[in-house]
């Protein structure tokens, strides 16, 4: 199981993304750079100390398990985190241009609207499109509206984190002192804190809020009964992590076309939402007058009825769905329950449809279109993976101290308070925005209802719904109010390293999710009735499998898919392995005593490591560890290695020659680059290994033009037309090429047929 969950082992992707601070204390900097070399240095200074997914979850672990052991929070396990995030023009001030630009500069809203222009755009820009007019415009905001000052543009986003006040003041001291030292301004300061004493987790108008998050895809462990669910958290579906870090497999593996900087990293939205309680409850209070005067509701009924319906949960976060008549301490149901179902409420009779719950997430409330007869009948909209797609990561907490109704009153002075949002998400305009303007503000959404539900009363705008039950018309006002807003993206560590030497990578994202990985030349199915067999590993929605495929000799080389795809764990020797990276044949025992012998190289967690296999000749072709995973340091010839891609037999230079020690080409990567070195291993029982030539860049080969990530690369089975060179099949993200390289000294390589889609390859297509 450890292994499933790598995401937890992430190194790269930054700590508040997937696994959370979830501290009581944070502060938010907004800065601004005057000077782009300080800046950079300032970064590079910085980075080291950016909390990683890996220390973050370790903590969070340990935290809960302590926190069950005692009953209470474990004081001596403390930490303090920090989340560094960039606006598109902080990344543009660093690295002098931003590669993935938008440069079409779509309007807001029109079909060719995109997340990186609206990355670009900023909030500001955005503004009329998502509601942000009157009184929640710009001109109000407190950070984040630098129309007035080219000096305010926002740079840079940096998160402070941690559990107690001193140790959050201490971070603080040393930050603003970093900042001023290298020529940063801080443009202003929010701080947020969870709330304490029985408001501890809720937000200012009193409800339990961080109730309802996603699971994620190697991540969260799931529940052994119900595996689309986290174990332990009936209801909270498991989520492809692409959905929020780019680069991996999102829902129905729809592509993510962002620039090669953006992988590993999340888009971060910041909004600083004031929230006027007074007023939030003045108004449950009036509509409730209304309603009892309309003989709607029963003369009994109290506000904390009324206002949990507007929220979709009690105060406790128990589900009006489960709870509907009282929020009791009797309830049975847990107060962060989300085996929530709202297929038996089409009308909202239960829980409103403008409940902020079914505007926000409306779960399986979409499945029944109410003009049908048929109650089972779906609407294609209300798949789960639509709704999964629509999924967002809050991490926000309140800001300001509670509303106290003994100083402040009803109509007293009102003090700001509010909550500062933030959430992540790997697609602005299809998550974020999408909730915000299409379910939120939405007086339509769910759409086909007899009533208009009206826009969200908890934080949506002004407006008249019908009470669904008797038709009654209510007028809301809004009383959240947005007071700042930014567009962030929180980049990857390697990204961050990268941006601090003034450089964002601009290829495109690394082949996660491509279909092929590596090919393993079934050893004794060679040249059998004119064909080669071979084992076809590929992804597929983040898992590996392989299947068998062909290829016949000849001209034409024509390939067949064998046998249908498998899971990788169906080899006894690739135990414990969830990615195969690629496969080396041993030079020599092909076969020896009936079986051939490969290196493994595979990553585990973060690391790639490799271990000995051997595969019998015969039928079954039973496998088994010969020797179990052993680090990478351990070849003499992989010294400052971390990822090799594939090896590439150097073609004159095999046993076939006679040689004492075969030659390689290992290409791997280092950061965004492919590198390449030439190593030997000696034909032996120690298969002593050498780095024969130090590390190049794969531009150095005329025959990889224009490639700037090899997958691999597969000899042909046969002999090609011109005896004299080897022929090779390069697959690189979805092209394949084949190439040419000549015997001798140089060992002269050439394309020698260009370019092609993969898709021609019928073998490797994907399956229904
Ligand atoms: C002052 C403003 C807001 C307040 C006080 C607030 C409060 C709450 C509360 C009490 C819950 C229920 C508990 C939970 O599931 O965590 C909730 C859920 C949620 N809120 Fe908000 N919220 C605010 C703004 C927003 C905004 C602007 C968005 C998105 C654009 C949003 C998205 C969500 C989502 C996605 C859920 C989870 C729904 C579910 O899965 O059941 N909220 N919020």
């Amino acid at each position: 199981m450890a292994n499933e969950l790598n995401l937890r082992e992430n190194q790269d992707i930054q700590g508040d993304v997937l696994a959370g601070f979830k501290k009581d204390q944070m502060t938010l900097l907004f800065l601004t750079f005057e000077d782009q070399a300080r800046a950079r240095v300032w970064l590079q200074r910085l980075t080291p100390r950016i909390a990683t997914t890996k220390q973050v979850a370790a903590f969070n672990k340990a935290f809960s398990e302590a926190r069950k052991r005692s009953g209470g929070d474990p004081k001596a396990l403390k930490a303090t985190w920090l989340g560094l995030s960039f606006t598109y023009a902080g990344l543009e001030k660093l690295a002098g241009e931003v590669p993935g630009r938008d440069r079409s500069n779509p309007e807001p809203g029109s079909e060719t609207d995109s997340t990186m222009a609206a990355f670009e755009q900023g909030p500001v820009l955005r503004s009329s499109h998502l509601g942000d007019t009157g009184a929640n415009a710009p001109d109000n905001w407190v950070f984040g509206n630098h129309r007035q000052d080219p000096n305010k543009i926002i740079h840079a986003v940096l998160t402070i984190a941690s559990d107690t006040a001193e140790d959050l003041q201490a971070e603080l001291v040393a930050q603003r002192e970093a900042a001023q030292e290298f020529k940063i301004t801080i443009l202003f300061q929010q701080n947020a804190a969870t709330l304490s004493g029985t408001r501890r987790g809720k937000e200012h108008f009193g409800f339990k809020d961080g109730v309802s998050e996603p699971g994620m895809h190697g991540f969260d462990e799931p529940d052994p009964l119900q595996p689309e669910w986290v174990k332990g958290h009936p209801g909270t579906r498991i989520i492809p992590a692409g959905e929020f870090v780019v680069g991996h497999p999102r829902v129905e593996d729809r592509p993510n076309d962002l620039p090669a900087w953006a992988f590993n990293g999340s888009f971060q939205v910041v909004r600083r939402l004031g929230q006027d309680v007074p007023s939030w409850w003045a108004q449950v209070a009036r509509l409730l007058k209304e309603l009892k005067d309309k003989k709607a509701v029963p003369q009994e009924t109290t506000a904390e009825w009324l206002a949990a319906r507007l929220v979709g949960r009690w105060r406790s976060g128990t589900p009006v769905a489960k709870c509907p008549h009282a929020d009791t301490p009797f309830n049975t149901v847990a107060s962060d329950d989300n085996d929530i179902t709202f297929r038996d409420d089409p009308d909202g009779l239960i829980t409103p449809l403008f409940s902020h719950l079914r505007k926000t997430n409306p779960r399986d409330g979409l499945n029944v279109l109410p003009e049908s007869d048929d109650p089972k009948e779906k609407n294609p909209l209300s798949e789960d993976p639509f709704i999964d797609s629509r999924r967002i990561i809050r991490r926000g907490s309140p800001y300001g101290h509670p509303f106290d109704p003994a100083i402040e009153g009803p109509g007293g002075p009102d003090a700001p308070r509010g909550l500062l949002f933030i959430s992540y998400q790997s697609d602005l305009l299809r998550q974020f925005e999408f909730i915000q303007k299409s379910w939120i503000d939405n007086e339509n959404f769910p759409p086909g209802r007899p009533h208009k539900p009206g826009s969200d009363p908890m934080v949506g705008g002004n407006g008249d719904i019908s009470w669904p039950d008797g038709d009654i018309p209510l007028s809301f006002e809004q009383f959240v109010q947005t007071q700042g807003a930014v567009y962030a993206f929180s980049p990857s560590i390697s990204t961050l390293k990268t941006l601090s030497e003034g450089r964002l990578a601009d290829t495109p994202q690394p082949a996660l999710g491509r279909p092929l990985d590596t090919f393993l030349p079934i050893g004794d199915m060679h040249g059998v009735e004119g064909k080669s067999w071979y084992w076809a590993f590929h992804t597929v929605g983040g898992q590996q499998r392989y299947r068998a495929v062909s290829i016949a000799h000849g001209n034409d080389h024509t390939d067949v898919q064998e046998r249908p795809d498998r899971e990788v764990s169906q080899w006894d020797s690739f135990e414990g392995i969830t990615r195969i990276d690629c496969i080396v044949p041993f030079p020599d025992r092909q076969p020896e005593n009936g079986k051939r012998w490969y290196w493994v190289f595979h990553t585990l967690g973060n690391q790639q490591v490799y271990r000995t296999v051997s595969i019998a000749d015969g039928r079954d072709h039973a496998d088994e560890i010969e020797r179990p995973d052993a680090p990478l340091n351990a070849w003499e010839s992989l010294q400052g290695v971390t990822k090799v891609d594939f090896f590439l037999p150097v073609p004159d230079m095999q046993p076939e020659q006679g040689t004492q020690k075969s030659w390689y080409w290992v290409f791997h990567t280092v950061g965004a680059d492919q590198l390449y070195r030439v190593v030997s291993i000696a034909h032996d029982d120690q298969h002593a290994d050498v780095q024969e030539r130090p590390d190049r860049r794969i531009s150095e080969w005329d025959s990889f033009a224009g490639i700037d990530r090899i997958t691999t690369v597969l000899p042909f089975p046969d002999p090609g037309p011109n005896r004299s060179l080897t022929y090779y099949w390069v697959f690189h993200r979805d092209q394949y090429r084949i190439n040419t390289i000549a015997n001798g000294s140089g060992h002269l390589d050439e394309v020698a047929v260009p370019d092609r889609p993969v898709t021609l390859w019928k073998s490797l297509a994907a399956n229904p």
